[in-house]
């Protein structure tokens, strides 16, 4: 340490990677301690060097919030990341088409066919361009990190275009192909159609011929893009970029108390109990092994006995449930697994940010946690966690309204499920965590090792986590546009 460093002082490393912290025993028990810090964000740690053209963000602003890009015109991006509730909706798992309503408040307005399988990841600083991986598995991802022209490995394989800048932009071209978010059932409309069939580039070309027949779209879109003449040109690959552009700088998030402490290397701008909770969280408490960096997650995945809930993503091999209900789906969420194949990644999750963490609950890939205090508890011991846990507690949002697939193939269609399946379905819920071989198969891919900490120092580190909230994130629904390009109503309702 340089004579520079004080207690309580950060130290620019002269490495320029991170900063050193040197703390002072905060209530005079603990020895002080050496950390890490990461080094401050800047504008050009986020794609466009975090400022974009604004006639790209406003076009993307309106996509965003706009249900036209759904097949039923019923749904926005905004509906699921809603700014109001920490970019998210506030529920442990989502109500997609067929909804109405906002965050928690959401119910089925119209049959559905299940809920979204995963909770609806929050965006808070989803462009920064060390998102080399985007959803909780990772399925859309750049191989070659560092090479942005690279390819980007993606549920389309070879439908997703080749010019597509960013993986950010390559997820845009994902919620609006699936039947339950965005697409809607087959039979419902020509994009639910193509998207039963899987045929993506025809719900792409649909999208874009959709918007760009729109005279104001059309018009904010030549604004934005000078290689656009006339609606023929319009691509989807226009609207995902816009909608990149529009996340990148309406969720970015860097003015949090941490923040602060980064850029000034003033920790004592902190409460002491932040102050102690930051020192658990880069020292004993092991948590920057993980959530790392200024994001705080090391963008890896790893598999920590989170529990599940709800139906998951129908690609395990268990086959109980069709065979106790007759109705064929599989329940468990295998995380990674299902991208890489590998076995090491069975029940792996990316690590999410921590940023804004208090504002972004449920918590959890599958919402399965409704406190931060119990989402960090079970960090100290995933499987007395994973064990313990109880998943009546969770309050899922009712699903009144339910139709299921009656037929396969050329007679495809759907009808009410009948009230003595209800109780089968309703089963899915939970149906993971009561059976006690997949509970296990969860508890064998555990890698965090138990953690005693005091109540008092759980209180800390949750101390710092809500040091990591941006005021100017707690409600941004002033972004959300009066009217949109559609004149559609926008999702969700923009403020008075
Ligand atoms: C029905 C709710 C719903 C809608 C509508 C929706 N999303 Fe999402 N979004 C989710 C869920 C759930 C996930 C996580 C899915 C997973 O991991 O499998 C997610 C993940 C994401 C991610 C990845 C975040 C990360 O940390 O990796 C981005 C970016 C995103 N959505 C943007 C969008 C955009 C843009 C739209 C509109 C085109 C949209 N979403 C529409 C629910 C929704
Ligand atoms: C081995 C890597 C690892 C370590 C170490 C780790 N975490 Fe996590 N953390 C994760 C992963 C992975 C998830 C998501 C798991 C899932 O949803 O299945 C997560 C989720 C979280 C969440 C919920 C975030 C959200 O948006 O749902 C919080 C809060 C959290 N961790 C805090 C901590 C704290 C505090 C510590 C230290 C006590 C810590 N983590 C240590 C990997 C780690």
């Amino acid at each position: 340490m340089t004579s520079r460093c004080l207690s309580l002082v950060l130290c620019a490393a002269l490495s320029g990677v991170a900063f050193v912290a040197v703390l002072s025993p905060a209530r005079g028990d603990r020895a002080t301690s050496e950390l890490s810090l990461p080094s401050p964000l800047k504008d050009q740690d986020y794609l466009y060097d975090g400022a974009p053209d604004p006639k790209l963000v406003e076009l993307g602003r309106n996509l965003f919030f706009d249900p036209v890009l759904s097949g039923n015109r019923n749904i926005s991006c905004g509906t699921c990341h809603d700014p109001a509730f920490g970019s998210g909706d506030g529920l442990a798992l989502g109500i997609g088409e067929g909804g109405i309503g906002a965050g928690p408040k959401r119910v089925t307005a119209v049959p559905v066919t299940g809920r979204v399988p995963r909770n609806a990841q929050p965006l808070w600083n989803i462009g920064a361009r060390s998102y080399v991986s985007l959803f909780h598995d990772g399925r859309v991802e750049t191989l070659n990190p560092g090479d942005a022209a690279g390819p980007i490995r993606n549920p389309a394989g070879a439908d997703l275009p080749s010019d597509v800048a960013s993986p950010l932009a390559a997820q845009a071209f994902f919620p609006v192909t699936s039947p339950i978010e965005m697409a809607g059932q087959y039979g419902e409309n020509l994009i639910a159609d193509a998207a039963h069939h899987e045929n993506r580039t025809e719900i792409w070309d649909s999208l874009a011929q959709r918007v760009a027949s729109i005279p104001d779209y059309l018009e904010m879109l030549r604004a934005a893009y000078p290689e656009i003449t006339g609606a023929d040109d319009v691509t989807y690959g226009h609207i995902a970029e816009a909608l990149a552009a529009f996340q990148t700088t309406a969720f970015r998030s860097d003015e949090s108390p941490f923040d602060t402490a980064l850029r000034t290397g003033d920790l004592s701008t902190l409460t002491q109990d932040a102050q102690d909770g930051l020192t658990l969280f880069f020292g004993a408490a092991r948590c920057s092994g993980c959530h790392s960096g200024p994001l705080l997650t090391d963008h890896q995945f790893h598999a920590i006995a989170v529990p599940q809930i709800g139906p998951g993503k129908g690609h395990g091999s268990d086959m109980t449930y069709l065979a106790a209900t007759g109705l064929a789906a599989r329940m468990e969420d295998e995380g990674r697994y299902r991208v890489t194949g590998n076995p090491e990644d069975l029940f792996a999750f990316r690590t999410p940010s921590l940023r804004n963490v208090a504002l972004t609950g449920p918590w959890g890939h599958s919402g399965a946690f409704s406190s931060l205090e119990e989402m960090v508890r079970h960090h100290l011991n995933p499987l007395a966690g994973l064990a313990a846990f109880d998943p009546s507690d969770i309050a899922l949002p009712p699903i009144e309204h339910l139709k299921r697939i009656a037929a396969r193939g050329s007679q495809l269609r759907f009808v009410p499920l009948e009230a003595e399946r209800r109780h089968a379905f309703e089963q899915r819920d939970t149906w993971v965590m009561a059976s006690p071989q997949l509970r296990q198969r969860i508890a064998d891919r555990n890698e965090l090792s138990p953690i005693k900490l005091t109540g008092e120092e759980i209180e800390n580190l949750i101390a710092f986590l809500h040091a990591l909230t941006d005021p100017t994130a707690v409600s941004r629904s002033h972004m959300i546009p009066k009217s949109v390009a559609s004149g559609l109503p926008p999702q969700p309702q923009p403020e008075d």
